[in-house]
């Protein structure tokens, strides 16, 4: 770089450009660059596609560079339980951390000479046209910060991501009086009656979802050691309420949740239905089987059955039983472009990410949200420039190797 400056300097002077004139080497050469597009020598230049920049926030904003900076600051913000409840897993953590490990140890067979001078990540999902695969988990974020889940309801519509809602309250009908609302899915850990898993799926639709999301993980409440030794407590809707956590403690939340929950909703909405915490071919199978019609492969975060398999890993075996018959998202670690560029090449259509944007959210709220989002999406534009895949559709099994194959 420094020897072209020099020569493109010198091949002008004197007089082309008084460098002295300018404040800094950047000034100096980005109006070289400008000045230069009349002359012949920078022909090629000329065909070179534009830089991008995501959109730009306050300096303090864009002092993280990745996901896990961001980690950092809302560690700061953030009392000592409620950081500790976020970031925790159950029992051993094993899962948690797999998560994130998995995404270490699968590689990258990037192509070349592929011409990449367009990034298209757009795709199709649910009907909807996703400019960019990734979504927002749902997370209950007023157990968080006050007003969490609105808060980064409206984050998610600024940057334009799909937003899983798990509590719809009357902020989404403020939010869309205010036109702020992100388009998003309704979340639930299920129920126990067909009442109210209708009652429910109708109030979704009502309220403006444009998918009903079961997560089926979770029929008993995990042992988070880290929750039970720092006696985290809950609150609710911004209201505080006593729940003390204790060990071994069987605490059913929908045990007997069935297949059969999937023809309740359906009975009650026309919605794409969505089962969340799906991590065999087994249950792959089923799902499709039982009309649903995306399936995200998650072990919640690592924060329900610890020693569960990493969602990676179990992905393939997914992707290859449902065989392109309905679309297959992935979460879990997510903390990096090239981990979405490796979920997607391991055949996800999609991902969400949890924990990556309550980090954005507890650390600079609204705008925090959308920047982690906007920085996933460009550091996988980058990654795929770099990996020769100029759409999604180029992304493929050949661009990871695994090392468990
Ligand atoms: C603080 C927190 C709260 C969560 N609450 C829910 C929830 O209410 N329902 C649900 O299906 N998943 C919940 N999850 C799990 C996420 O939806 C998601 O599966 C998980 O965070 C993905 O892993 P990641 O955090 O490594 O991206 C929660 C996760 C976190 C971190």
């Amino acid at each position: 770089m420094t020897e072209t400056i020099d020569q493109i300097e010198k091949a002008h002077s004197p007089g082309f450009v008084d460098r002295l004139r300018y404040r800094s080497r950047r000034e100096f050469l980005s109006t070289l660059t400008l000045t230069a597009g009349a002359s012949s020598l920078f022909a090629q230049s000329q065909t070179r596609p534009p830089i991008v920049y995501p959109p730009q926030y306050s300096d303090k904003v864009m002092e993280p560079v990745n996901v896990r900076e961001f980690q950092e600051v809302a560690k700061r913000n953030l009392d000592f339980k409620t950081y500790n409840y976020i970031a925790g897993g159950s029992e051993d953590e094993w899962t948690l951390r797999a998560n994130v490990e998995a995404y270490q140890r699968v590689w990258l067979r990037p192509r070349v000479m592929m011409d990449v001078s367009t990034i298209d990540t757009s795709s199709e999902l649910l009907g909807h046209k996703l400019e960019f695969p990734i979504l927002l988990d749902p997370t209950t974020k007023s157990r968080i910060v006050k007003d969490g889940d609105r808060v980064a309801a409206v984050g998610a519509h600024e940057c334009g991501a799909i937003y899983c809602v798990s509590n719809p309250l009357s902020w989404i009908d403020d939010l869309y009086q205010a036109e702020k609302a992100p388009v998003w899915w309704g979340s639930t850990l299920g129920h126990s009656t067909k009442s109210s898993a209708r009652g429910w799926a109708r109030r979704n639709e009502d309220a403006g979802a444009t998918a009903l999301a079961v997560t089926i993980d979770h029929p008993y409440s995990p042992n988070r050691d880290r929750v039970i030794r720092y006696n985290w407590t809950q609150t609710n809707g911004n209201t505080f309420i006593w729940s003390k956590y204790q060990g071994g403690v069987l605490s059913p939340t929908r045990p007997s949740l069935t297949w059969q929950h999937i023809d309740w909703l359906r009975s009650a909405s026309d919605l794409p239905l969505v089962v969340k915490g799906v991590l065999t071919a087994e249950d792959a199978t089923l799902a499709v089987e039982n009309g649903v019609q995306a399936i995200i492969v998650s072990n919640h975060g690592g924060r329900a059955l610890d020693g569960a398999v990493p969602t990676l890993m179990a992905l393939p075996e997914i992707v290859d039983a449902v065989d392109r018959r309905i679309p297959v998202l992935i979460d879990g670690g997510i903390r990096r472009g090239t981990d979405i560029l490796k979920a997607l090449a391991l055949g996800a259509n999609a991902v969400l990410i949890g924990r990556a944007y309550v980090w954005g959210l507890a650390a600079f709220g609204q705008v925090g949200v959308q920047r982690v989002v906007e920085m996933l999406r460009a550091e996988l534009v980058v990654a795929m420039g770099l990996a020769g895949m100029p759409n999604l559709a180029s992304i493929n099994r050949n661009l990871a190797r695994l090392p468990w194959e």
